[in-house]
């Protein structure tokens, strides 16, 4: 790395011990630590995410920096700062809760700043930048990397409060892309540990959509998928909070169906089934689908169950998937 890239990894870890610090030892770091404990997060993950609180202050940070020694113009190519252009540098996450993102080995080299105050952006996360590139990049891998291993299944979550109140469940084996969709580099990355990834979005239409499109490429690079059962319009943490932790583990990821009867679900949303029309749409639509099947025995079963639901006969819809399958070859 240049020199430049070894000054912004260490400010960053620099920060990352000055933002949990000032979250967890200082006046002004109260409010975020309530709201944190409000929201249920428990001292141990606190700590164990290392999770901190930018103070409500123009130029803290700023300061901070420049008495370590960093260039102000470096750390707002950084994304730690920013400037207006006349000589002035502002902290850019003030007044937020602070996520560190760590990399693979547990350096921090980005930030996610949520508002405690319901401001716009939401999350406020670290730009793009040649040491912190969200495309490649899965949140809590370091962390997870054992677990995954151990389970031979990766957990896959849309958010970092997510991946962190499953950890303090007891679900270790969790991981989130940051806020951008999964890529294919994700995939790859998590197929080169694991057979099986179980998908745990948001269960509001957003999430069930990018569920889909995080099935196609998970299956693209070769891994099995499981989706988990979490009820409509929830999120994993608010799911916790709802309903437990035991709850979350034997009625949401332990039960969590295949991908083709999420499939089956998730297609139907397109079609108004009181339409004879519609009917017989998402019907060839669900073969399609079924087509794609690797196995047999899979293929089979689901028919039969499309058979069932539609009352329809087995050796049409058979017939259906043959032509399907020609074409897809
Ligand atoms: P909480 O509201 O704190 O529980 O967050 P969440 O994880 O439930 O957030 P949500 O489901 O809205 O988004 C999932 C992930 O998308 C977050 O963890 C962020 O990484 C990202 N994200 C959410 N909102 C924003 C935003 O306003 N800007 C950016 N850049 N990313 C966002
Ligand atoms: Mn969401
Ligand atoms: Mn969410
Ligand atoms: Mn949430
Ligand atoms: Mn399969």
């Amino acid at each position: 790395p240049s020199s430049e890239e070894q000054a912004i990894l260490e400010a960053h870890q620099w920060l990352t011990k000055l933002y949990h610090h000032l979250l967890r030892h200082t006046k002004d770091g109260k409010q975020a630590l309530a709201y944190l404990h409000d929201r249920g997060f428990s001292d141990e993950v606190i700590n164990l995410f290392q999770i901190g609180f930018s103070p409500l202050s123009r130029d803290f940070v700023a300061q901070f920096l420049e008495k370590k020694g960093f260039h102000k113009q470096v750390m707002v190519n950084a994304g730690l700062l920013t400037t207006n252009g006349n000589g002035e540098y502002f902290d850019r996450f003030q007044g937020r809760v602070i996520f560190p993102i760590r990399n693979p080995i547990g350096k921090t080299i980005g930030f996610g700043g949520r508002t405690i105050t319901d401001q716009e952006p939401k999350y406020l996360n670290s730009p793009e930048s040649s040491l912190f590139r969200k495309s490649n990049l899965l949140y809590n891998f370091d962390i997870a990397r054992s677990e995954i291993r151990k389970k031979g299944e990766a957990i896959l979550f849309e958010g970092y409060a997510d991946v962190i109140a499953a950890h303090q469940a007891g679900v270790l084996n969790g991981v989130a892309s940051l806020g951008t969709s999964l890529t294919e580099t994700h995939a790859s990355l998590l197929r080169r540990y694991v057979d099986t990834v179980l998908v745990c979005y948001d269960a509001d239409n957003a999430g069930l959509s990018a569920t889909y499109k995080a099935i196609k490429l998970l299956k693209k690079v070769g891994c099995t998928i499981k989706v988990a059962a979490l009820p409509y319009k929830y999120d994993p943490d608010q799911f916790i909070q709802e309903f437990g932790e035991v709850k979350f583990r034997t009625q949401v990821i332990e039960v969590a169906n295949t991908e083709m009867s999420f499939i089956m679900k998730f297609l139907k949303k397109d079609f108004n089934l009181n339409l004879e029309g519609d009917r017989l749409h998402y019907v060839e639509k669900v073969i399609e689908e079924i087509a794609l099947l690797h196995s047999s025995v899979e293929r089979d079963y689901y028919l039969r169950e499309l058979a069932d639901e539609f009352k329809l006969s087995y050796d049409a819809l058979t017939q259906e998937l043959m032509s399907q399958m020609r074409n897809v070859q």
